[in-house]
């Protein structure tokens, strides 16, 4: 008896007490498939499963309380060895739990394993099952917890683990899975455990809640709580979650295959071409007389589309001077930055998508030591090495409160990086238009008023002392300091794609005659700053289709509106809850509407726009107390409005 864990002891006593019950009954057929189990397996002596007992009575044996069939069976280190034997415990239709932990049975799981329906807990581990992960156990949808780690099991973790909705505990570790991760939803998931096997790829947001020794040991997994994929130089796709890094849920499950087998290839040849990097550098350095320039730049170039090409570079790219292939292997930095980084601690940032836009992908990469800076990936740069240095210059000499500062940027054949500042409370487009409804503070007049004359002082600066169009005004390209003032990035950018690219991509913000000249002016930059504070008074965001009629832009919905009946309709609803800033809102779409003449001669200047919003701004003494007054005797005079206008004009304040 004494040789007996504690555990069968508790059992025995369990066993004892329910022999109270009639000892006749007999889960007969259950019986039967234990001693056929028993019979096939090598085992332990100390089970005394002898025919003419109960099996309710056998160690390691739980029945239900009626002795009619078997719910348990535990049999840890009970010293079976082999396989398990087909059609014996897959007879055990009532099994609740099964455990048949620190065993030596090997070969596969049975597939009639299948068959054990109603089992909550599988206990398989410390044995040496092999082959893949058991297909019958993904039938098995009232499980709760699965152990199969320390076998032998290999293969590919199947994404039917899904359907094990009630999971609560996973482990899969000390096995030999391999390939990448599959996206595992179960909600009540919280034990997980992949260590140790030979997964790649990028963990799933699902799993990244899990911690790192969850997923330690694997071949080369990232993301997550592990190091980020790194997309620079590596897959061209955006990494998995997407900019918004939520989950993408039923539709990332279906692309995730080939998109993670996409970054887990990007990833890899992220490694190699670090490694070759840092291998050059080095061996450049020892040789002070530089024989063989570094191929680097061709591996940089090569990365992006067949890794093979790194190695087969033409002979035209090994002439090339050393000392311009050390160059097109650095970042240059612009003035004023103090910035200690390289091109390799950006390689070796952790990366995330913030978006993808009309010249490129912007990625926020936070550097080993802290920084945090934004790295836009330029696409279909057509213009010569020089000539885009030349335009870096230029802006890079542009220092302004309201304008995201150039910092550094990176030219290759293949490769044209910029970095920039990041500004940590986003853009304005995400402010006004992400997540709109409840649980989010809405942006509020005197903010959106800030925001404008902020991007307008940004737009001025460039247009009057740099003597630079933007080209490019919209919303997402607007961003935000944590006080809320607004700065103007993505700017000047559009010399650096010649004539093939159509300037200012995007529809909405575009000036009539930029569609037909593609070419971007002053003017150009003032039609779209109108139509940018248009998106602040209505809230609408200036290519959204809801504008009613097909194909309408926002300037042109917004006369139609304003012609019909000079109403607070198109104000943005969210704005209507403050009192008192009516007059204010008419005056700013006054100077909006100029913006967006038709003609380019009859829209005013920057400078002069950022005037008129100043004024506006200033006519109201009392800031602080307006939002929440409801006296009509205060308001801004000065401009009348419109006589249609729902509120009616009110006193004039000196
Ligand atoms: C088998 O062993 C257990 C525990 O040692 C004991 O409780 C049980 O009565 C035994 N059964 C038979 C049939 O001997
Ligand atoms: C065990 O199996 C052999 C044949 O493999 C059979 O002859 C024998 O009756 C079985 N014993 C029991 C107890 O089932
Ligand atoms: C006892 O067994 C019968 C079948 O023999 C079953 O229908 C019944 O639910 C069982 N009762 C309990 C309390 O388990
Ligand atoms: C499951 O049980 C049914 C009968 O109960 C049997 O016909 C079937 O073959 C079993 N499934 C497997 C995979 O053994
Ligand atoms: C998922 O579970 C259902 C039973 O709920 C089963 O019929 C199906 O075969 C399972 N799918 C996989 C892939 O195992
Ligand atoms: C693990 O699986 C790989 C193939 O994916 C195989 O080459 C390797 O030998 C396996 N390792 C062990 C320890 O079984
Ligand atoms: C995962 O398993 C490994 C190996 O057994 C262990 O060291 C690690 O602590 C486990 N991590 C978690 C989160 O369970
Ligand atoms: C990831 O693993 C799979 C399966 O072993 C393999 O085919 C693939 O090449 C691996 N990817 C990387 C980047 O190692």
């Amino acid at each position: 008896m004494d040789i007996l864990g504690p555990a069968a002891l508790v059992l025995s006593v369990t066993v004892i007490l329910l022999s109270c019950w009639p000892v006749d009954s007999e889960p007969t057929q259950d019986k039967q498939a234990l001693l056929d189990f028993l019979n096939q397996t090598h085992h332990s002596s100390h089970l005394n499963w002898t025919v003419s007992s109960s099996a309710c009575d056998w160690v390691g044996v739980g029945c239900d309380s009626n002795r009619s069939s078997v719910f348990t069976l535990r049999l840890p280190g009970a010293d079976l060895v082999g396989p398990i034997p087909p059609n014996t415990i897959g007879r055990l239709t009532q099994l609740r739990v099964l455990s048949l932990r620190s065993n030596r049975l090997s070969g596969q799981v049975p597939d009639d394993f299948s068959n054990l329906t109603l089992l909550r807990s599988l206990y398989l581990q410390d044995n040496v099952f092999s082959g893949e992960f058991p297909p019958s156990v993904t039938q098995l949808t009232r499980l709760t917890r699965l152990d199969i780690s320390s076998n032998k099991l290999s293969g590919p973790i199947p994404f039917a683990v899904n359907n094990l909705t009630h999971l609560t505990g996973l482990f899969l570790q000390n096995n030999n899975f391999s390939g990448t991760l599959p996206s595992i939803d179960s909600e009540g998931l919280n034990n997980f455990n992949v260590s140790h096997n030979n997964l790649n790829g990028s963990i799933p947001a699902s799993l990244s809640k899990f911690p790192e020794s969850a997923f330690a040991g694997n071949l080369a997994l990232c993301g997550g709580p592990l190091a980020a994929c790194n997309p620079f130089f590596g897959s061209p796709s955006p990494s998995p979650g997407g900019p918004s890094g939520t989950p993408g849920h039923k539709k990332s499950k279906k692309l995730s295959t080939a998109a993670i087998v996409g970054i887990a290839v990007g990833c890899a040849l992220f490694l190699l071409l670090l490694l070759l990097v840092l291998f050059l550098c080095l061996r450049r350095r020892q040789r002070r007389q530089p024989a063989k320039p570094s191929k680097a730049p061709a591996a940089v170039a090569g990365a992006r589309s067949v890794p093979a090409e790194a190695g087969t570079s033409s002979s035209k790219d090994d002439i090339t001077g050393s000392a311009e292939a050390a160059e097109r292997n650095k970042l240059v930095f612009l003035e004023g930055g103090g910035y200690t980084f390289d091109l390799e601690d950006l390689l070796r940032a952790s990366a995330e998508v913030l978006g993808k836009g009309s010249v490129g992908t912007s990625y926020k990469a936070v550097l080993e030591e802290g920084t945090t800076v934004v790295v836009k990936r330029l696409k279909d740069v057509t213009v010569s090495k020089r000539e885009f240095e030349g335009q870096m210059a230029i802006l890079g000499e542009i220092k302004h409160e309201n304008v995201v500062p150039l910092m550094a940027y990176y030219y290759s054949k293949d490769e044209k990086l910029l970095v920039t500042d990041y500004l940590s409370a986003g853009s304005l487009s995400a402010l006004l238009h992400g997540s709109r409804g409840s649980g989010r503070t809405p942006l509020d007049w005197d903010n959106r008023l800030k925001i404008a004359i902020g991007a307008g002082r940004g737009l001025a600066h460039l247009h009057r002392s740099g003597k630079v169009v933007h080209g490019n005004v919209k919303s997402s390209n607007v961003l935000l300091r944590p006080d809320r003032t607004a700065c103007v990035s993505d700017f000047g950018l559009n010399p650096l794609f010649g004539t093939s690219a159509p300037p200012n991509r995007v529809a909405g913000y575009r000036a009539p005659e930029v569609v037909e000249t593609r070419k971007v002016t002053f003017k150009s930059d003032v039609y779209s700053f109108g139509v940018l504070v248009l998106e602040l008074l209505t809230g609408k965001a200036p290519n959204q289709a809801s504008l009613g009629e097909e194909g309408i832009d926002l300037p042109r919905w917004v006369q139609s509106v304003v012609r019909e009946e000079w109403t607070a309709e198109v104000f943005d609803a969210e704005l209507m809850r403050y009192n008192n800033i009516e007059e204010e809102m008419v005056q700013v779409l006054q100077i909006a509407m100029a913006c967006v003449s038709t003609m380019p001669d009859q829209r005013p200047d920057m400078t002069e726009v950022v005037r008129m919003m100043e004024e506006v701004n200033r006519a109201d003494p009392d800031d602080g107390v307006r939002q929440s007054s409801d006296d009509p005797s205060k308001g801004s005079g000065g401009h009348t409005p419109p006589p249609e206008a729902r509120t009616p004009p009110r006193g004039a304040t000196p």
